[in-house]
């Protein structure tokens, strides 16, 4: 039987069984060098838009097996990564072995409720909205202003439906699949004005958009001040 996109949980759980099979799925590769320096571009984003400081703590939804958390963690007082998937989480405490201000969270899929109000300062996600319902996506906005101390900083992304290659993501998609067969998780375009939307109606202050190498769209914001 085929599995329900919005059960994150055993869809998640099952595409990550090994570490070959859980990097795939993360990021179409398994080469830990190049797997590496993607973190790194991850990194330089992250500083263009919310800024990182030492003494943040930065949390990650759908971290997966801690490819940016490896690069960012140093740089940061504390690193949370959060996911739905157990085995996820479990190929990342080996890759995160010896860094110590890491901290591993196994979520619902739909809320980030073992972290308390107003406890971080800074929260992202990359490359996990396109794999979730718009609803769900928006749920995680909500959850990431609750999280985040007054003035903290937030930031997503998603594959741009506007740009000429999250265009042909989207083609690649609707041709691929009959309906019937369509992977739970396959990705599911974003556009600007949809993150930017979401932030604001969330209640985040100073939103931004951008877009990036014709493909990328992503939106920070910050919560406002008490
Ligand atoms: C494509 S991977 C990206 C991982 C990581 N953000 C990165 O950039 O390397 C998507 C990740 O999101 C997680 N995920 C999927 N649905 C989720 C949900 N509803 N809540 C939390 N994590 C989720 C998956 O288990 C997976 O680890």
């Amino acid at each position: 039987m085929s599995q329900l996109r919005g059960d994150y949980k055993s869809v998640w759980t099952a595409l990550s069984g090994t570490r070959d099979d859980a990097y795939m799925v993360v990021s179409g590769y398994t080469d830990e060098d190049k797997f590496h320096a993607d973190a790194e571009d991850t990194l330089a984003i992250l500083r263009a838009t919310i800024g990182i400081r030492p003494t943040d703590t930065f949390l990650e939804i759908g971290c997966g097996v801690g490819r940016v958390g490896r690069v960012l963690a140093p740089f940061v007082q504390e690193w949370i990564g959060c996911d739905v998937s157990a085995n996820m989480l479990g190929i990342a405490k080996r890759r995160l072995l010896g860094l110590g201000n890491v901290r591993l969270q196994e979520v619902s899929g739909y809320d980030l409720q073992p972290i308390p109000d107003n406890s971080v300062e800074a929260v992202y996600s990359t490359v996990v909205f396109m794999h979730l319902e718009e609803w769900d996506r928006y749920g995680y906005v909500l959850e990431a202003l609750r999280v985040l101390k007054p003035g903290g900083r937030f930031y997503c992304d998603n594959v741009d439906l506007a740009s000429k290659k999250g265009w042909e993501v989207f083609e690649e998609s609707r041709t691929k699949f009959s309906p019937a067969a369509r992977p739970a998780q396959i990705s599911k375009c974003s556009t600007q004005p949809e993150l930017e939307t979401f932030l604001k109606r969330a209640g985040f202050a100073e939103v931004r958009v951008a877009g990036r190498l014709d493909f990328w769209a992503y939106a920070w914001g910050m919560k406002p001040p008490a």
